[in-house]
């Protein structure tokens, strides 16, 4: 029997079952989710995955898409029409499909997907009975930043900081203190001293190829590079602050969460290397 599932209002079979590809969980892991157990056709806990699913979407600010009566509906739909007596129901929220932008998009209703599968308890029971096996890893849930991945719902969350307080980008800090990245953009200043600094490319940021860029043009100027962390304090006492990306090239920031950084204009390092940057990117495009 093929499988249905339930898409944005309609049911359809798998194989037409799809979301667009600037659906934001697929562009920016920007999505909730809960799986229910099913026994018997019914739905195992459906008030402890309400609960969580609400408060998942509350705290992510994506909007309730339907009522509780209109979801059960969905849901006890999606399990007869796929004819599951045990199995799981999976459903995924997503905060719609938009133009990509890290920020939250505006009047975007959120995607709402369920499917469900069968599940032969017998196979579950025969393994009870022997017992399982199980490894360890260390937890890495997120800690690998230099891998350019779209699970950015962090980034998400820094960004449309950003646009909450009025400003371009939010640069995000660690345990210490220390300035890591932008939301999507690599951090830079130019220090009280007036010695260019960023931070040190480890598993906690990105790589940015634009940074990369800007190291071996920062070399041909003559300028001295510090590569190492700065902290958010040393950042509003820098003579410059600024931000480097494939989308922004380098972006000057004249204030930091309300401090006027230097005297408040675009400082002549930032200036220089995004004109150099600019002209040498234009120059060499292939
Ligand atoms: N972002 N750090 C993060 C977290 C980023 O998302 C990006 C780029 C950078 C800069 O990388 P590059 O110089 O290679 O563009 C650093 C892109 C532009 C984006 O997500 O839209």
């Amino acid at each position: 029997m093929s499988r249905v599932a339930y898409v944005n209002g309609n049911y359809l079979p798998h194989s037409q079952a799809t979301v667009h590809i600037e659906d934001r969980g697929y562009q920016f892991a920007d999505a909730v989710y809960e799986v229910w157990s099913v026994f018997d056709g019914r739905l195992g806990d459906l008030d402890g995955h309400m609960t969580r699913l609400h408060r998942s979407l509350t705290e992510l600010k994506i909007p309730i898409p339907m009522t509780k009566q209109a979801l059960k509906r969905v849901l006890d739909e999606t399990i007869r029409r796929n004819r599951v007596t045990n199995g799981i129901l999976y459903l995924q929220v997503s905060r719609g499909t938009a133009p990509r932008d890290h920020a939250f998009p505006i009047d975007t209703p959120p995607s709402v997907v369920v499917t469900a599968k069968r599940i032969d308890l017998r196979k579950g029971e025969a393994l009870a009975a022997k017992g399982a096996a199980g490894v360890t890893r260390p937890d890495i849930r997120w800690g690998r930043c230099d891998i350019k991945t779209v699970g950015l719902l962090p980034n998400v969350l820094a960004k449309q900081a950003a646009r909450e307080a009025g400003a371009y980008e939010c640069l995000m800090y660690d345990e210490m203190g220390l300035v890591t990245e932008g939301s999507s953009t690599n951090a830079w200043i130019v220090d009280e001293n007036g010695k260019l600094r960023t931070r040190d490319t480890q598993a906690n940021i990105l790589r940015g190829v634009t940074r990369t860029q800007l190291l071996a043009m920062i070399a041909e100027e003559g300028v001295e590079l510090d590569e190492r962390p700065f902290s958010v304090e040393e950042a509003k006492r820098a003579r410059e602050v600024f931000v480097t990306a494939s989308s922004t090239f380098v972006m000057p920031l004249v204030s930091l969460d309300g401090t006027r950084i230097g005297d408040g204009k675009p400082g002549p390092i930032a200036t220089r290397l995004r004109e150099r940057y600019i002209d040498d990117t234009r120059r060499d495009a292939i």
